[in-house]
């Protein structure tokens, strides 16, 4: 069984949630950073994708929704995972997911994760302080990662019934 984990990642939160799913997704995982890692990865040979972003004013990374919207139809006849790391939290961070990962995907789902998020403020770029500051009142790192969900999306992922 061969999991690939495609994901981006500004400051390094949705990175560690990705660690996590790496060491405790069954069988065979690839974790490729769409932005970063120049690593060529053939779609066809996995059995199962997660696909993972984070949320910047309200929007998941655009390398996420170019995949999902390149590769929409291969992903529906695969085992999907997705998941969000955001510091919303309710109704909001929910509206944020629906937002970010098309209807047909989620439906199609087998496990759909909120993995909380964090404010790391000593990674952020000036502007990025600014908007922190004024908008969420935030001058200092805060984790809100939240361990019991991301176990939770494992759990389910691993459990989902596998043809053969
Ligand atoms: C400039 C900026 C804007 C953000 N905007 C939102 C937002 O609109 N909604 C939200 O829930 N979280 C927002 N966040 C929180 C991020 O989603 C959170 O920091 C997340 O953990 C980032 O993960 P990453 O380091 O993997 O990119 C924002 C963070 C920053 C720095």
């Amino acid at each position: 069984m061969k999991t690939l984990i495609v994901y981006c990642s500004s400051h390094g939160t949705t990175e560690k949630a990705v660690g996590l799913l790496s060491e405790n997704i069954a069988g065979d995982v690839l974790a490729v950073d769409l932005k970063r890692d120049k690593i060529f990865f053939n779609l066809q040979e996995y059995d199962a994708v997660i696909i993972g972003g984070s949320i910047h004013a309200g929007e998941i990374q655009r390398r996420i929704k170019q995949f999902m919207r390149k590769h929409l139809e291969e992903l529906l006849d695969k085992d999907v995972g997705l998941f969000l790391c955001c510091m919303r939290d309710g109704e909001i961070a929910i509206e944020q997911f629906n937002h970010s990962f098309p209807l047909e995907l989620r439906k199609n789902a087998v496990a759909l994760g909120l993995f909380g998020g964090e404010f790391l403020v000593s990674k952020m770029n000036f502007f990025e302080r600014q908007v922190v500051k004024k908008v969420d009142g935030v001058v200092t790192d805060q984790s809100n990662l939240d361990i019991a969900s991301i176990m939770e999306f494992v759990t389910r992922f691993n459990s989902r019934k596998v043809l053969v």
